[in-house]
């Protein structure tokens, strides 16, 4: 049975697409085969990092509304399980309540994992369209702008029912010690959501969207196999935060 997970985030620049890659890619080496969906509608941003934008021909918007999927998904070079879905480049061409029943049908398909890289702000008719099971995972800075975003993105989720978890991205452990960063316990309280990973402040994470190489290493690459095995059920505790 095939797992959605939509990643959804308050502003632009939280980190949506970088984790949406990266949690793929850490779902990959678990030898899950994956559908990364860019729903950035206009905006899409994933073909590029991904290096596969020579080879769009069809997006999102025309395997929604009826053509074949496989002549739509592009395979990632050197990720053999992973497959992308780029984003129309104009917005408005899917509806949600046809995105939704697309995603839904996508359940017989061969993939394990599908994941959906929301674009920025709450979308309450898309996220009610999603599949009742659809995990959703939100992005969120350790400061109070994008807190406070989670909390409203929290609430959102409440009111319609849905399980939304938290990724707290672009971490560094010396914010332990300065109070001018908000701190885990206080950021999991104000969202009101559960945590279920934290990605660090990485410099190969940033280089990979200048260039177009997304093959992590390190803390962050560590941090994104630690979300993926608790994805797909195992329960692993949180690392000491000074080794994140
Ligand atoms: N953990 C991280 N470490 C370093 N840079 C990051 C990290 N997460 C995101 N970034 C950088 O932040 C910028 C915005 O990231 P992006 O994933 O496009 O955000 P969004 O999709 O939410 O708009 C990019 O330049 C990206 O490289
Ligand atoms: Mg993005």
């Amino acid at each position: 049975m095939v797992k959605i997970i939509a990643v959804l985030g308050g502003k632009g620049g939280c980190g949506k697409s970088s984790c949406s890659i990266g949690l793929s890619l850490a779902l990959c080496e678990l030898k899950k085969r994956v559908l990364l969906i860019d729903m950035d509608e206009g905006m899409r941003c994933l073909d590029m990092l991904l290096g596969v934008s020579e080879s769009l021909l069809f997006d999102a918007s025309d395997a929604v509304n009826g053509r074949e999927l496989y002549s739509c998904i592009l395979p990632v070079k050197n990720t053999p399980n992973l497959s992308l879905l780029a984003a129309p480049s104009e917005k408005g061409l899917i509806r949600p309540d046809a995105f939704g029943k697309f995603v839904g049908t996508l359940s017989n398909a061969d993939f394990d994992f599908i994941v959906v890289d929301l674009p920025a702000g709450t979308n309450e008719e898309l996220y009610k369209a999603l599949p009742t099971d659809t995990e959703f995972l939100c992005i969120c800075n350790p400061n109070a702008v994008s807190v406070r975003d989670a909390a409203n993105i929290g609430q959102v989720l409440g009111k319609i029912n849905r399980r939304g978890r938290l990724i707290i991205n672009r971490f560094e452990p010396y914010f332990i010690k300065n109070p001018i960063f908000k701190n885990i316990d206080d950021i999991i309280d104000e969202s009101g959501l559960c945590l279920i990973g934290i990605v660090p402040e990485s410099e190969r994470l940033a280089f990979a969207f200048l260039g177009g190489d997304f093959r992590l290493i390190g803390r962050a690459k560590k941090a994104f196999r630690r979300i993926a095995e608790r994805l797909c059920g195992k329960n692993l505790p949180l690392p000491k935060l000074k080794k994140i």
